[in-house]
């Protein structure tokens, strides 16, 4: 076990009718003016934007909009969600939507309490000192961006997608009401079905020591998700199938399925945002398009931790099987659950076909990222990337 710390200050207020708190939750952050900020339309369809307008009001709460983010949130408009929010000298963010709104509102939080280029924080160059504080009206659960430390926003001049993460950009309070999910696209529960296990396999997925309490949460968690994701797909209303998805998307990745480990493997999530960045698909399907491919290409390197999640995750039971096999048992049922929630687990089931050069470009870029090598399953390097990317097409 490594040691650890564990830092999750968000406010959660959960369950039906909690966005009507928002107001006074934007009070009691000691707030005067708000930029609410959101995504291309499905907040005004079902009314929660109304509704979010309506309780900042009777909170005495000024407030000033921004729509228009889209999934793969692009740098052009956190650009002028930073000159919006300094002319109007907000002092508070309300993102209402999911990972792509907050992710978009962590970004503008970053440009407006800290000097120069915004996107120096994301390219690394520079580090931010502090975030303007954000509070969010959740509404789809999948990339836990609610509670998690991490933003990621494309640069939509070139597809550079990337990531800034840092405790200050952490929410102040997260509303969460299972009954928003229910107008969820069926595609986009999918997607947050697997972005939510993703978030805790990659820190599962470890060659480094992890604690037996850490494990077995996770493997709760995970077992949880996968019974709810397919709840889900026939019966879309279901409050407590809906309610389990959304708890576990901000337990998946707040830290709490990774306290003990040695801060997870991340590979499937870093070649999934060079496919998304260039191809501009949806995080939760990159996701199952390249995860097979990875976990075929390490699982003798981590054969353990296979098994492990094959008998308790999958649920496979064939005593007769040698390791190896189970492994693979475990890493096949995976891929029949993403076809049965309607995920790719090719590239071509994503509807992408890169050119060769595209794929080297994507494994370049994602060794380039990180500084040459990634992964705690096994370590690899740019061949390594390459070569998953083509077992994925
Ligand atoms: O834009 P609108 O009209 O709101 O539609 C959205 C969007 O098209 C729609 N939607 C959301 N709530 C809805 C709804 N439609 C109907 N009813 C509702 N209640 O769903 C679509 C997807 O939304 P998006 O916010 O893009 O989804 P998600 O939460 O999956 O976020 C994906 C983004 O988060 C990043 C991903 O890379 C991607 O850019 N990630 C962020 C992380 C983080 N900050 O911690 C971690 C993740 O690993 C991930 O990388
Ligand atoms: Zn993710």
């Amino acid at each position: 076990m490594n040691d650890f710390e564990y830092y999750a200050p968000t406010h959660v207020v959960f369950g039906r009718h909690s966005e009507e708190k928002l107001g006074e939750l934007v009070v009691a952050a000691g707030a005067h003016k708000v930029l609410l900020h959101y995504g291309s339309g499905s907040v005004k369809r079902t009314g929660v934007l109304d509704r979010a307008k309506q309780s900042l009001s009777v909170a005495g709460i000024e407030y000033v909009e921004l729509g228009g983010v889209v999934p793969n949130p692009h740098l052009s408009l956190v650009r002028k969600g930073i000159e919006l929010a300094c002319t109007n000298k907000v002092d508070f963010i309300v993102a209402l939507g999911g990972g792509s709104v907050i992710d978009s509102a962590k970004a503008i939080g970053y440009g407006v309490a800290n000097k120069g280029d915004v996107w120096d924080f994301y390219l690394r160059t520079r580090k931010p000192t502090a975030c303007l504080p954000i509070g969010v009206v959740l509404t789809i659960s999948a990339a836990g961006s609610e509670m998690s430390n991490s933003s990621v926003i494309t640069d939509d001049s070139c597809g550079d997608k990337r990531s800034c993460n840092t405790n200050f950009a952490r929410p102040i309070f997260a509303i969460m009401n299972p009954e928003l999910l229910y107008t969820l696209p069926e595609y986009q529960t999918a997607c947050g079905t697997t972005d939510i296990l993703m978030h805790t396999m990659e820190r599962y997925f470890t060659s480094g020591s992890t604690m037996e309490l850490t494990d077995s949460l996770a493997e709760a968690l995970m077992r949880t998700v996968l019974d709810a994701g397919l709840i889900v797909t026939s019966d879309p209303t279901n409050y407590d199938a809906r309610a389990e998805l959304m708890w576990a998307s901000s337990l998946s990745h707040n830290g709490l399925t990774g306290c003990g480990g040695d801060g997870g493997d991340f590979v499937s999530h870093n070649l999934e945002h060079q496919m998304s960045g260039m191809f501009d698909v949806a995080h939760g399907a990159g996701l199952a398009a390249i995860w097979g491919s990875w976990a075929r290409y390490v699982y003798k390197d981590c054969l353990s931790r296979f098994v492990r999640f094959a008998h308790n995750v999958m649920r496979i039971s064939d005593t007769t099987l040698s390791e190896e096999d189970i492994a693979l048992a475990g890493i096949c049922a995976l891929e029949d659950y993403f076809h049965r929630i309607g995920m790719p687990i090719t590239m071509k089931e994503l509807g992408i076909t890169p050119t060769n050069k595209q794929l080297h470009e994507m494994a370049r870029q994602c060794a380039k990222v990180n500084g040459g090598s990634k992964g705690s399953a096994k370590l690899l390097y740019e061949q390594d990337f390459l070569a998953i990317y083509r077992m994925a097409l």
